[in-house]
């Protein structure tokens, strides 16, 4: 039945029906949050894209709603002369955009690509006080010719190319439709890109700067970002760029966003850019990376001149990605992110459904060293999920050389909790390996590891022995000093994972289908050690409904 169906995460949020990819336009608006998403109102598959709607009074529990800006179906005849980065002269743009690459098509369309919502509250734009702006990238492929198209009907036909250009629409009945703006003169056109790569050319994510009072709009175009700004929301003025100073292969970056954060413990305000690389990730494929500095209202400025050349990572599991925060939540730094890949992203087998959500997670930018680390953990709103939190019991748990000691959890079982522990040992009887077992099978052959091998200060998420048809590598995070004491909290969920080290200091976030054959025989947890002592202590598992 509706939202029952085997691997749907129950916790986490996915579309009734069809395609999901990156959360989109985040905000609060009068008491509720929405959630805009790049969807496929018609496919499982990548397509027709569009921006889904959903909404929460809580950030836990959404409701869909309305598809709120579907596929463009405007094919009014282009005509324009652009230059791109591989073209020697400009280039004749001419004909009915199209998204199939076929050119000349009459029933031509455009892609809502990714892009965010603002509140303009005080009517800078003119719609309005209270409207909610969106930005996003239209997308469309056309016809191109190296010469002037009536000079030669047939010769110097160049095929067809992609176009992505930056559009504004808005709202004035709280986000479930939009009105779009000019839309034949976008409020960026293509033949604006600084880079000229007008095919790779996306993802405006605006913020207000409030030092400044201007609105800044950070876009990617192929792998840098470029900053706008804005101070009535139309015109927007190209101000500089972030250029790749590090080597994450040849994927293009996407989703950039500036997130102004207080400093924890002080009043200091820092300014992250954070963006995801389709390539080059810790887990492989893609991931999400962050960079702290200042922002002078024109230019980013890295906190040191190495800041640029060493990314952070924000996971390192496999699938949290074009991860941006939420708007008009003063104080809070929330983000949630697409829990896919864009490398395997086709061998999720999930049906009607495909793609779903992180869960909302608080970001707090931390001193360490001599820079900054965000650190992570779930909205506390998640504790509305939790009917009741149980104690697993402290223990202390010996294994012999070579063997593991598995010790099952009889009265805590299920595909929906929480479960959380800190782990401790003494230098001489330093465990090999020791953590969860979770989605574990009946006669416990099949399971997940959640682990830690202290020797390599290494937290890990092991999958080869869930029984799943397709095993992909294990996913791992180093931990920066060596502690002789680590806490765990993992959220399990249908078909995800997202462990939390040390209280958000790491995480590992990992889609998984565990034991296709017996999806329902994933329900044990246990506890395990390899090769030593370990004492676990504050043990609780939360059921999460
Ligand atoms: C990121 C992304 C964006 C783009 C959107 C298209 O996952 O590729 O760059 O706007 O998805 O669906």
């Amino acid at each position: 039945s509706l939202y029952q169906e085997a691997y749907r995460d129950q916790y986490h949020y996915s579309a009734q029906q069809n395609w999901l990819n990156d959360p989109n336009g985040l905000i609060k608006y009068n008491g509720v949050y929405h959630m805009f998403y790049q969807h496929n109102p018609s496919g499982n598959e990548w397509g027709n894209m569009s921006w889904g709607h959903a909404t929460s009074t809580d950030l836990i529990h959404w409701k869909e709603q309305e598809v709120a800006i579907p596929q463009s179906d405007d094919n009014a005849w282009v005509d324009f002369w652009m230059k791109t980065k591989d073209d020697a002269k400009p280039v004749h743009y001419i004909g009915r955009p199209t998204t199939n690459w076929d050119a000349g098509n009459p029933n031509g369309k455009r892609h809502i690509f990714s892009g965010s919502v603002i509140l303009d509250k005080d009517n800078v734009a003119g719609f309005g006080k209270n409207t909610l702006i969106a930005y996003y990238t239209s997308t469309y492929q056309v016809a191109v010719r190296d010469d002037d198209y009536s000079k030669d009907s047939w010769g110097n036909y160049l095929g067809i190319r992609e176009v992505q250009e930056q559009n504004m629409a808005y709202s004035t009945d709280g986000g479930k439709t939009f009105t779009k703006y000019n839309h034949q003169n976008p409020v960026i056109p293509a033949t604006q890109v600084p880079t000229a790569d007008a095919a790779n050319f996306r993802d405006p994510k605006v913020v207000y700067d409030s030092e400044n009072k201007q609105w800044v709009m950070p876009l990617v175009s192929g792998q840098e970002v470029d900053l706008f700004t804005s101070t009535n929301l139309k015109d927007w003025t190209y101000q500089s760029a972030i250029k790749r100073e590090h080597d994450v292969g040849n994927g293009v970056w996407e989703c950039p966003e500036l997130i102004p954060m207080k400093v924890k413990g002080s009043n200091r305000t820092k300014w992250v850019l954070s963006l995801s690389v389709q390539l080059g990730a810790p887990a492989g494929g893609s991931g999400m990376q962050y960079f702290v500095g200042n922002f002078n209202g024109k230019k980013f400025i890295p906190e040191t001149s190495e800041t640029m050349k060493n990314p952070q990572w924000l996971d390192f599991g496999e699938d949290f990605y074009a991860g941006i925060i939420f708007g008009e939540t003063p104080g809070r730094t929330i983000m949630l992110g697409w829990m896919s890949n864009w490398s395997y992203v086709g061998e999720q087998n999930t049906s009607p459904w495909h793609g779903e959500m992180t869960l909302p997670r608080e970001l707090t930018l931390e001193r360490s060293g001599n820079g900054y680390t965000i650190n992570q953990s779930p909205v506390r709103e998640v504790k509305r999920l939790g009917q009741s939190t149980e104690r697993l019991g402290d223990r202390i748990i010996t294994a012999d050389a070579k063997k593991d000691t598995i010790l099952p959890i009889r009265d805590f079982s299920g595909k929906q909790y929480r479960v959380s522990a800190d782990f401790s040992w003494k230098e001489k009887q330093t465990p090999n390996r020791f953590g969860f077992r979770v989605r574990a099978s009946e006669d416990g052959s099949k399971y997940i590891e959640v682990g830690y091998h202290p020797r390599s200060r290494t937290v890990y998420l092991d999958r080869t022995k869930d029984g799943e048809a397709i095993t992909r590598q294990n996913t791992k995070v180093i931990l920066d000093g060596r502690p002789n004491k680590i806490k765990l909290t993992v959220y399990v969920d249908s078909s995800s994972i997202e462990a939390f080290v040390n209280d958000g200091e790491k995480t590992l976030t990992q889609v998984v289908y565990p034991n296709p054959d017996h999806p329902s025989d994933t329900n044990k947890l246990s506890f395990f050690v390899n090769n030593g002592k370990v004492a676990v202590s504050k043990a609780v598992g939360s059921h999460l409904e």
